[in-house]
């Protein structure tokens, strides 16, 4: 995210972005209700009032296109693409199972049943990582936590698919890996640390 351009919105989490956003489309819509309702007369003449509906309805829209047109350009410069681009500082190869993640520096071409990681690996902060992410059973989900409970990033972890997940730790600290694709009895417990130093 460019801190540096929107420090406002980074500081929001996606989902507290997007229920400012419902939330002001909620106002804006009980706004022109009520002003529907108050300014209404019961005797006016239908041409008359047919005409003032479609001018309101003519400004909401251009209103609304211009919103949507500002919210448009700024999402835009949110994509994370531009970060995935970018050449990755590191690869790390990560390998769901029931029930634990393995987890190793590196790109591998052993099968996900092969390879041999840790559920707890030491990453760089501030650098690109890109994670390879695979199964050696079922469909997982290779979620990143910050030590606030937050999602920062995550991924499907499939077997016969190796999927990639760009990330960049902002900062240093514990990161929690946690399964979010229900997998088995144990799921809950499968859950792994990435320490970014
Ligand atoms: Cu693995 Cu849920």
């Amino acid at each position: 995210m460019k801190t540096d351009l929107f420090p406002l919105l980074a500081a929001l989490t996606a989902q507290k972005f997007s229920g400012g956003i419902f939330l002001m489309a909620a106002l804006v819509v009980v706004g022109l209700t009520t002003y529907l309702i108050l300014t209404s007369r019961t005797r006016e003449e239908k041409y008359a009032a047919k005409k003032r509906v479609y001018g309101l309805r003519a400004r909401y829209f251009i209103g609304l296109s211009v919103i949507l047109l500002v919210a448009l350009v700024i999402s835009l410069r949110l994509l994370p693409y531009e970060r995935y681009q970018a050449k990755p500082d590191e690869t790390v190869t990560v390998v769901a199972m029931q029930w634990t993640w393995k987890m190793a520096a590196g790109s591998s071409d052993q099968t996900p049943l092969e390879f041999t990681g840790s559920n707890e690996i030491s990453l760089p902060a501030g650098k690109n990582i890109r994670f390879v992410v695979a199964s050696a059973d079922v469909n997982h989900n290779f979620a990143i936590y910050n030590s606030q409970g937050v999602l920062v990033a995550q991924t499907q972890a499939m077997p016969g698919y190796r999927n990639e997940l760009a990330y960049r730790f902002p900062e240093k600290g514990d990161y929690m890996v946690i399964c979010l694709e229900y997998c088995g009895g144990p799921h809950t417990i499968m859950t792994g640390k990435i320490h970014a130093l």
